[in-house]
């Protein structure tokens, strides 16, 4: 089987994390790289985090790039009170022992995808303001890259930042469209599906039958994001959005996506960042995205829970 060559471009946070072992947890994927972006975090913090989560399973050898720091046009926002100070909820991680490459994000996405063409799957689960940039750097990243798979949106489903807009694609709003007017094949998954996957202190109880790093990093990192769960939204759980579009890159059977022009409001209203789907092609624009718009919630829950218990049983030394 070919391993699927996977960037993520995050902004680590506690789902992300959860992604990124999902990631490593995966037999069918080839995690490169990390590019970093500001969003549940700065991206200083970012950094850090996505240091201390590679040290945590022992896969130091992954490259890391810091990015962009701020958003295009937009202040800065980041989201302590759902990700904690430190972005990682009540987790704590290893010190980090490597450091960044030298390269910047943006330039390492472009080498990257530009050495490779058609072999790149890039997985922006963060505002998308690297893949901005890196797209007016370097146009023609939009036809060398394989596929590119973002979490971010809401079409029919409410925001979870404003009542109408998704934090990814509010904090970057110009960022997002200049990404979907790019022509990049895009897979959006937006909040429609991934408030259905909701993981819950008894999946968690199920991962910490193996003790290890790992069930006691999401242990403690979701404790803190279900009480903001719980707290803001009434929710028994906690979203993982990230974990859901990491895994459409090997396992895309898990969501129904259909062809959809899709669009962002940059008008800066109250509808700012609000993204929508033509839907009945009102606007005579061909579709320029796949839309996940259906989910199978348990299968996916329970193909993470799988890969994280493997992960744990294969850094835990035998005892
Ligand atoms: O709206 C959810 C998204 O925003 C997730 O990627 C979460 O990590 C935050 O970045
Ligand atoms: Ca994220």
């Amino acid at each position: 089987m070919t391993k699927k060559r996977i960037i993520i471009d995050t902004d680590p946070g506690i789902d992300d994390a959860l992604a990124i072992l999902l990631a490593l947890a995966s037999p069918e994927v080839e995690l490169e790289a990390l590019t970093i972006v500001s969003g549940n975090c700065t991206a200083q913090q970012g950094l850090k985090n996505a240091q201390g989560v590679l040290s945590l399973a022992n896969a130091t050898h992954i490259p890391i790039a810091l990015g962009v720091e701020r958003p295009l046009l937009q202040p800065l926002l980041i989201a302590p009170e759902t990700h904690g100070d430190s972005g990682m909820g009540y987790a704590t991680l290893p010190e980090p022992d490597v450091a960044p490459i030298d390269s910047h994000a943006v330039d390492f996405l472009i080498e990257r995808i530009m050495t490779a063409p058609g072999e790149i799957t890039l997985v922006p689960i963060g505002p998308l303001t690297n893949i901005a940039m890196a797209i007016r750097r370097e146009p023609r990243i939009v036809t060398a890259v394989k596929e590119v798979i973002i979490m971010g949106g809401a079409i029919r489903a409410g925001g979870n930042t404003t009542p109408l807009a998704e934090f990814n694609i509010f904090c970057d709003p110009h960022a997002a469209h200049i990404v979907f007017h790019s022509g990049m094949p895009l897979t959006l998954v937006p909040l429609d599906v991934t408030y259905q996957v909701v993981l819950t202190k008894e999946d968690v109880n199920r991962l910490l039958q193996i003790q290890s790093p790992i069930t006691q990093f999401v242990a403690d990192s979701t404790r803190f994001y279900m009480e903001f769960h719980d707290e803001y939204q009434s929710i028994e759980g906690c979203v993982i959005n990230d974990p859901l579009a990491l895994a459409l890159a090997f396992a895309p059977q898990l969501v129904d996506a259909e062809a959809h022009y899709v669009d962002v409001d940059i008008a800066g209203g109250v509808s700012m960042g609000k993204t929508f789907a033509d839907f009945y092609r009102m606007n005579k624009q061909e579709p320029n995205m796949q839309v996940a718009l259906g989910v199978r919630p348990r299968d996916f829950l329970e193909l993470f829970l799988e890969r994280i218990e493997s992960l744990a049983h294969s850094l835990t030394p035998a005892i």
